[in-house]
């Protein structure tokens, strides 16, 4: 009888035992399955002997990566490279993890992409430019560029080719800051006062410069020295122009190789008349610039929202001051006479595209609909048509802009008013950054950026700011 109970016993555990090791085999291929839904590497031979290129492509639900970096003989180089190339990886991965709520709708993504610039004989520049998007409006950009000698296997430091003095650096200072003023596309958006102290800081080991055949090429982060529209700058100095800022061995090594290619390609477009409607004015110094004709253009996305987009109106009504709101087609389509209302105040009215796409995702066609819609809209709303553009997530590339007349108005502070939730961390943002000319980014959907916008106008009005449409500006 006893041991008749204890074998049925034993067959319930036993089942209850399989159920349970079932389970848990079922928990771990679902967890696989979408932990990683594509993994591919591949490597292939470059043109430069010795050189292999690294291909990793990831793609899960929550984040795409592309990751390109080159391999060497040298494995005292891979190390470096490889560590260089998991750290973009693991800050994203990090990044990823922190937004991961915001990360519903749309992939975070990242891309890590690299050229090759032969210098002189083994001695290449590996470029990187670092992509990144996670949440929010910000894109963020980075560059960093390391010079191998793959003969010996050693880095070389910018500081061993640049002659590394006080005065060489103040001479350096003013040739960049020319070759930004004489950039069309750079010079309105450059920050010279960060510049200066970006070729100043001894600390600075000109991380993103690097050397071709035939020139200098000094690349920088999006927001290093200038305003975001810039993007990545980069500001290319023939090597005769170099001369006197390189080392005696260098200079040597150089100007060999510079003969042998014997080009110049001076570019040297000093245009005055450059009078696209987006320029925004030089950013000066402003410590000493009179009280009261600094300006600001506030702006505000992703609204219109039925309660939150008219108290700011209230506010910005009690101070004197016009802004921006770029709005999304279908929130028009919904609240056409809230945007009625932001058009009668005075204030002006922006594209953010009909329902926040990426533009750069659409082919032409889709992309120049998402942007006609929404100015229908608002023209059907307001009675007149938008005169900013600004696309979701900073994102627009060549194809995109020029089938939309409006120019892409971006923004030189971005408050992370979506992330923080927070008034006062807000006001803090502005006002750690705020100077002559800034355009400030925020969302009028969030009821928090409705409190931060009476102490933020409150501040800058103390400040001798004069708020201004994004056009005006
Ligand atoms: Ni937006």
């Amino acid at each position: 009888m006893k041991s008749a109970k204890a074998k049925k016993t034993y067959r319930i555990l036993l089942i209850l035992g399989l159920f349970i090791l079932g389970y848990f085999i079922f928990v771990m291929l679902q967890s696989n399955a979408s932990a990683s839904d594509r993994y591919e590497r591949t490597v292939d031979l470059s043109k430069y002997p010795g050189v292999d290129l690294v291909t990793e492509i990831t793609e899960t639900k929550k984040y795409n990566m592309a990751i390109h970096y080159p391999i060497f003989k040298s494995d005292k180089i891979n190390r470096e490279i490889e560590g260089y190339a998991s750290s973009v990886k693991d800050d994203f991965l990090a990044m990823v993890e922190e937004d991961k709520e915001f990360l519903k709708d749309r992939a975070a993504v990242l891309s890590l992409a690299m050229e090759i610039h032969p210098v002189v004989e083994n001695v290449y520049s590996i470029v990187f430019s670092e992509g990144s998007y996670v949440a929010g409006a910000n894109a963020q950009q980075k560059t960093k560029a390391y010079i191998v000698d793959a003969n010996k296997s050693q880095f070389i430091q910018k500081t061993e080719i640049l002659k590394d003095t006080k005065q060489n650096r103040e001479q350096l200072y003013e040739l960049l800051n020319k070759k930004f003023k004489e950039s069309k596309e750079y010079s309105p958006l450059l920050f010279e006062d960060e510049l200066k102290i970006w070729v100043a800081d001894p600390n600075n080991k000109f991380n993103g410069m690097y050397f071709t055949d035939k020139e200098a090429v000094f690349k920088f982060d999006k927001y290093e020295v200038t305003a975001g529209a810039a993007g990545m700058p980069s500001i290319s100095i023939p090597l005769d122009e170099m001369q006197k800022y390189l080392t005696d061995e260098w200079k040597e090594k150089l100007q060999i190789a510079n003969d042998k290619n014997d080009k110049t390609d001076d570019i040297n477009n000093n245009t005055q008349g450059n009078n696209k409607p987006k320029g925004e004015k030089p950013v000066k110094d402003d410590v000493d610039s009179s009280k009261g004709d600094k300006r600001v253009a506030l702006t505000f996305d992703d609204g219109p929202h039925p309660k939150n987009t008219l108290k700011i109106l209230d506010l910005l009504d009690k101070y004197d001051a016009k802004a921006t709101f770029f709005m999304l087609g279908n929130r028009v389509d919904f609240y056409p006479e809230i945007v009625k209302e932001i058009a009668d105040q005075g204030h002006e009215l922006g594209n953010h595209t009909w329902n926040h796409k990426d533009l750069t995702t659409l082919s032409k066609v889709e992309g120049i609909k998402e942007v006609e819609r929404t100015n229908q809209a608002i023209k059907s709303a307001a009675g007149r048509e938008s005169t900013a553009f600004r696309p979701p997530y900073g994102a627009v590339n060549k194809q995109v802009q020029s089938a939309i007349s409006s120019p892409a108005v971006f923004w030189t502070i971005d408050t992370l008013d979506w992330k923080s939730r927070n008034p006062d961390a807000i006001l803090n943002i502005v006002q750690e950054n705020i100077r002559d000319g800034s355009i400030i980014l925020m969302h009028d959907i969030h009821a928090t950026t409705v409190e931060a916008v009476e102490p933020i106008l409150k501040y800058l009005k103390n400040e001798g700011y004069k708020f201004v449409s994004v056009s005006e500006l």
